[in-house]
């Protein structure tokens, strides 16, 4: 039994002479940040995996620590934005060439939207809020690194 499939670039809707082509720059979306994500992705492993103790560091401590410093808050907080557009737009485009109907297109387009901003404020907010010693928690519950403070 043989199965026809559709080839991948077939357009969901006839290209628009006028107006922005949002197509084109999500196009160059994601070319440009797939650059700007080699060079965050591949640093976060290095410093997590390579650097002093390696893998065997990371524990609580190691998070809280590096989330103390605004340098690895807006590292962390653009690798969170990057890769979410990005891995929504390239899920929008997947679902654009590969879903028939026009409502299961609408459906699933929704569903990654809803994902990728839940993601995005629910990330953002831990990488900018986070607190490894909140005020008046019980001393049982803290870890090691807050005696004292
Ligand atoms: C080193 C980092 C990355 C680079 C250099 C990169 C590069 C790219 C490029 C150039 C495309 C466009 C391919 C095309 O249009 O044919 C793409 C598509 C895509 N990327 Fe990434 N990407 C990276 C990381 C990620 C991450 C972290 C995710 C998930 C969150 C992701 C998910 C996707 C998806 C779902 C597509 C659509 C696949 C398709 O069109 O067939 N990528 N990527």
């Amino acid at each position: 039994m043989s199965q026809t499939i559709e080839a991948p670039r077939t357009p969901a809707r006839a290209n628009r002479s006028s107006g922005t082509n949002w197509e084109k720059w999500g196009w160059i979306y994601m070319r440009a940040s797939g650059v700007l994500l080699i060079v965050l992705i591949f640093g976060h492993l290095f410093m997590n995996l390579m650097v002093g103790d390696g893998v065997s560091a990371i524990d609580f401590a190691f998070v809280g620590g590096k989330w103390s410093d605004p340098f690895w808050q807006v590292w962390d907080g653009l690798m969170l934005w990057l890769a979410l557009i990005h891995g929504g737009n390239g899920m929008r485009t997947l679902v654009n060439d590969y879903a028939h109907s026009r409502g299961m297109r609408g459906t699933l387009k929704i569903a990654i939207l809803v994902a990728v901003v839940v993601l995005l404020v629910l990330g953002t907010l831990v990488i900018f809020t986070f607190d490894p010693c909140p005020a008046g928690s019980p001393a049982d519950l803290l870890p090691s690194i807050c005696k004292g403070l």
